[in-house]
């Protein structure tokens, strides 16, 4: 979301449920909410600032909390995420935006160790909450068609075919420590890149995956795509150009592959970042 319209929004208290104690203290006014979110919501990501993760939580809870109202949500909606890891934002955001109206969020999740975090994580929201620790391809094997209004893939396009990438070449993404096996799942992903594979490895997959996404989705539902590119990997011969290009890499294939899917703008919402599609 746009940062300047965020700050105006957080001033205004329109997201109030989302913001922590502590940065509600540093939160002065929209100029110095925008200046700080600046300083962290940049490319590659900045979390080496004061209050750096806080404020790339609130960035994202807010920015899908916000996506939820414009294109009107129920309030106990379900909501399926895929590969959220230990990462919860969208939980966070549907736990605010639902305010114990019975929304429902669901995620698959291979990864063991970050299935367990994510328990941990979110023990205490007033949300149903269940992780399937299979793959999202199967997940027609767990949930009814037609039976989630929202599907999340937070940060998560990058994730889908590094394990496209993991299968082919072995690597088990289930039982490791997913941190520990990165810089090889990376270095594997530019190595089809570098050597033009990468497309013919992985788009029969991971359109597949999304079209089995789409018929979870109820008729007018969404598949809501964002993207972020953090600092450090180019140390570790990963390309940042490459990381940032990831939601026109998936508009461009899910195009081609004509899945009856409608791409709707927002404003305010960048879309080399974000990307709406809604089931036609
Ligand atoms: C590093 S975490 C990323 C979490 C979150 N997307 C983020 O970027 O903050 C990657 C997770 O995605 C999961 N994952 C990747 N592809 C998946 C798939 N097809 N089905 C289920 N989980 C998947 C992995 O198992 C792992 O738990």
């Amino acid at each position: 979301m746009n940062l300047s319209e965020l700050s105006k929004q957080i001033e205004l208290g329109r997201f109030e449920r989302l913001v922590s104690d502590s940065l509600s203290e540093m939160f002065q006014n929209a100029n110095e909410i925008e200046s700080r979110f600046n300083q962290v919501i940049t490319v590659p990501i900045n979390l080496s600032e004061e209050k750096g993760f806080e404020i790339l939580e609130l960035y994202y809870t807010a920015s899908w909390f916000h996506i939820f109202e414009i294109v009107n949500v129920p309030r106990n909606a379900s909501i399926f995420e895929i590969g959220a890891g230990d990462t919860v934002y969208i939980p966070k955001a549907m736990n605010a935006y639902s305010s114990g109206n019975g929304g429902n969020y669901v995620t698959a999740n291979l990864n063991k160790e970050l299935s367990q975090r994510f328990r941990e994580k979110t023990e205490g929201l007033n949300l149903s909450i269940q992780i399937i620790e299979d793959d999202g391809a199967n997940i027609l094997n767990h949930l009814s068609k037609g039976s989630m209004e929202v599907i999340a893939f937070h940060h998560a396009i990058n994730d889908i075919i590094q394990t496209i990438i993991a299968k082919i070449e072995n690597i088990d993404t289930i039982n490791n420590n997913w941190w520990e096996i990165e810089p090889q799942l990376l270095s594997k992903v530019m190595e089809y890149h570098n050597s033009g594979k990468l497309k013919i490895a992985t788009y029969d997959a991971f359109v597949s995956l999304i079209d089995t996404c789409r018929k979870l989705l109820k008729p007018g539902g969404y598949m809501v795509f964002d993207n972020c590119t953090y600092a450090g990997y180019e140390a570790m011969g990963y390309s940042s150009e490459f990381h940032s290009s990831y939601i026109n890499m998936a508009r461009e294939w899910i195009e081609e592959a004509g899945l009856g899917l409608e791409e709707v703008e927002l404003k305010s919402y960048d879309k080399m970042w974000w990307m709406v599609l809604r089931k036609l």
